[in-house]
């Protein structure tokens, strides 16, 4: 056997379910079904590639049974007429050519069904709802803001719930039937009967929403009987042989009073019991706070989740899945200790849906990692299709086959070995083209290597970048700066330049002094490679970072990670101007270095380029760790000692003995501006075309070259 997964590889069953391994694609919303719920040409190409990329079991994304009743997302898969079975029948098929199964996700939002709330469609809860307060305006941009405001309602009412009676629970319980059994006529080997993440069924499983008095409210068996004869229901409406899967929430994070693992224990055996094939274990977070998404059901914490999984496992003899970031080593020693029976993975499967293919073939190195940037169900958060950072391909399956070979091969000159110029320079090569990539600095990475300082998954994303353009024949020039000579030597075809944003910090008063660092100097000084900015330090922290950089030491990101604990060239005091990703991501990585930290942002609001929930996230950490963020801020003025600064009309002023200047990046044109006249045709991505950071840069790489194969 070639590959180091015997367990997690070995093929596994649930119910009658034969899979070829325990690799299940987690149900992930996708925006991409058409408006009027049928599956589209993008949905089942997406579908199709992770079939193709080898996983056992796909989960269909959330979908509503009683469709258009109880939709979480304005393009939501319909299971509640007969009308939505040919597409349904294609995508089942498509998915079955290339040895997967496909169980669907049937889902009633209940509370949560926005797309009920926007038509004004009253909406179903087991209690009435209690007033909450969310922290969650704290985190919103004003745009998002009014996105959110203009889905409240055709008269900006917000939600109109209804109590449920037993006869509308009767009611939801056959539309779950009906829908199943539509799932198995479309050719479905199963379906999972999402009873978590706030949903309608989660709504009576949880002692916090659910207070009723009568048999559906109570003890756990009766907060279980509305699931509970779901189960009962679909199992007479498809026979026995149907798989039922049910997803749980194992934990309800800042809720109190909420489902706790006990709960989700208890309502496993029911469920069992009622004829479930295998419960899936995953948890929810509370979304009026800003934190609580990436709690749950995205945890942050990797495999946060597996002592739930393990709990449940114990406690019934059905198939366990477990979820919520958990690599593949941890899955293969868990399935062969018995701690759960299939691994589930979401982001690794958009991010690479080729990884358990990868597995197989004893190439996990060459895995596209997901950086857990959040982009993907950010884009959910406001009715987006979803879409993946560093894999644009996701959601574009169905637009065209990015490595198809060419046959008319052209010298491609990529400038800049950022993730941009990285990508673009690979998807070339794979293309056949004759590609060289120069890069002015010693390493590959561009700003993304400080972006890995800071936030650790990017640089996992650096790296295997790096190992693709190692791996392709693709010649690869290092400290090597494009200019016209150099260029009219090689006589390229097409020149992309891939240089990256000028960071030039704005006019501020007092920003020449020595404690003052900007961007690029900033950067110059973790890395120990910018002149000027090691001029600014003492001669002992000097002569520390030459030594440094002469031992290679500084090259290393995650090496100069762990040392940065111990010691780097940034005083205790510092205040940071610019609270957008940079400004915030330094901070997250200063505060980790137990730095007092102070963000002065003059916009209205912070990290706007940054996707909501990794947003939320990242202020949450900066203010648990004491940092203090102030925004719209004005008139700043750096002293010897002090920032001065005005906010909302009052003077105020701060003592640090550091500043760092994280504003002012712009798309630099220059390197274009001197080359345009020459043969080849000149080409710019990532921020030297438009601020865009590593999300922006992939795309941009992706656009490109789909651009160049259509007119080559
Ligand atoms: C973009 C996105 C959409 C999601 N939509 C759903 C959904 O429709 N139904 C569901 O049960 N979970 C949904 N989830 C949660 C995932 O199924 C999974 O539990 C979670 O992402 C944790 O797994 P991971 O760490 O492997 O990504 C979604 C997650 C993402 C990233
Ligand atoms: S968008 Fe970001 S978090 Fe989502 S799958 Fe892609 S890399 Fe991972």
């Amino acid at each position: 056997m070639s590959h180091h997964y015997p367990h997690l590889l070995s093929p596994g069953r649930i119910g009658g379910m034969a899979l070829r391994n325990r690799i299940v694609m987690a149900a992930m919303g996708t925006n991409f079904a058409a408006a009027d719920g049928h599956c589209t040409e993008r949905l089942i190409a997406y579908y199709e590639a992770r079939a193709r990329g080898g996983a056992g079991l796909l989960v269909l994304e959330t979908s509503a049974a009683l469709w258009p009743s109880g939709a979480s997302m304005p393009n939501t898969v319909g299971f509640s007429d007969d009308r939505f079975l040919p597409g349904l029948r294609e995508l089942t098929n498509r998915v079955h050519q290339h040895g997967a199964k496909i169980v669907a996700q049937l889902n009633h939002s209940g509370k949560m069904a926005q797309e009920d709330t926007a038509a004004g469609r009253p909406i179903p809860v087991p209690s009435p709802i209690k007033p909450s307060r969310s922290d969650m305006f704290n985190v919103l941009t004003g745009d998002e803001i009014a996105h959110f405001i203009k889905g409240a309602a055709p008269d900006g009412s917000g939600p109109n719930y209804y109590e449920m009676t037993p006869e509308h629970i009767a009611i939801i319980v056959n539309g779950f039937a009906e829908a199943a059994a539509r799932a198995q006529r479309a050719g479905f080997d199963g379906i999972e009967l999402h009873a978590g993440h706030g949903y309608l069924l989660a709504n009576f499983l949880s002692p916090y929403t659910n207070r009723r008095s009568d048999h559906y409210g109570g003890a756990v068996e009766n907060r279980a009987r509305f699931l509970v004869e779901t189960i009962a229901a679909v199992r007479a409406a498809t026979g026995a042989d149907f798989p039922i899967l049910v997803r749980l929430d194992a934990n309800e994070y800042r809720i109190e009073g909420g489902i706790r693992l006990a709960d989700c224990v208890a309502t496993a055996r029911l469920c069992e019991r009622a004829g479930a094939d295998a419960i899936d274990v995953s948890a929810y977070g509370n979304v009026a706070h800003s934190i609580a998404f990436t709690e749950a059901p995205l945890v942050h914490e990797p495999g946060g989740f597996i002592s739930f999984a393990e709990a449940v496992k114990h406690a019934v003899s059905i198939p366990v899945i477990a979820v919520g970031r958990i690599e593949p080593d941890v899955a293969e020693r868990a399935i062969a200790a018995g701690d759960f029976d299939f691994l589930a993975m979401g982001r690794k499967l958009l991010a690479d849906p080729d990884l358990p293919k990868k597995l197989v073939a004893g190439q996990e190195k060459s895995v596209l990692p997901c950086i857990y940037c959040y982009i993907c169900v950010s884009q959910i958060f406001i009715n987006k299709p979803v879409c993946c950072a560093v894999n644009h391909n996701t959601g574009r399956e169905h637009d065209s086959d990015l490595l198809a070979r060419t046959g008319a091969p052209k010298t491609m000159l990529v400038v800049g070995g950022g993730p941009g110029g990285m990508e673009c320079a690979r998807l070339l090569a794979e293309q056949g083209h004759r590609v060289s990539l120069w890069e002015k600095d010693a390493d590959l990475g561009g700003t993304a290597r400080i972006a890995g300082l800071a936030y650790a998954p990017n640089e996992t994303l650096v790296h295997h970048l790096a190992g693709a353009v190692h791996a392709l024949p693709i010649a690869l020039k290092l400290r090597t700066t494009a200019t016209r000579e150099n260029i009219a030597a090689l006589d390229p075809d097409h020149i992309i330049l891939a240089t990256g944003a000028r960071r030039s910090a704005p006019d501020i008063p007092g920003k020449a002094q020595r404690h003052v660092f900007d961007g690029d100097e900033l950067r110059g000084l973790l890395f120990g490679n910018n002149r000027a900015a090691l001029a600014k330090l003492p001669p002992l922290q000097r002569l520390v970072l030459h030594v440094g950089r002469w031992s290679q030491i500084l090259r290393n990101i995650r090496l100069l990670r762990l040392l940065s604990k111990l010691w780097m060239p940034i005083s205790r005091d510092v205040v940071i101007i610019g609270g957008g990703l940079v400004g915030l991501e330094l901070a997250e990585y200063l505060v980790e270095r137990k730095r007092n930290v102070t963000i002065l942002e003059p916009g209205a609001a912070f990290g706007p380029e940054l996707a909501i929930v990794r947003r939320a996230r990242v202020l949450h950490e900066l203010r648990a760790h004491g940092a203090v963020l102030h925004k719209s801020v004005e008139e700043i003025e750096i002293g010897a000692r002090t920032v001065r600064f005005s906010l909302g009309g009052e003077h105020q002023e701060l003592a640090c003995s550091q500043v760092i200047i994280a504003l002012g990046a712009q798309p630099d044109d220059s390197l274009l501006k001197q080359l345009s006249a020459g043969r080849a045709q000149v080409h710019q991505i990532g921020d030297c075309r438009r601020v865009g950071y590593i999300d922006g840069a992939m795309l941009d790489a992706r656009e490109l070259v789909q651009r160049l194969q259509q007119e080559c």
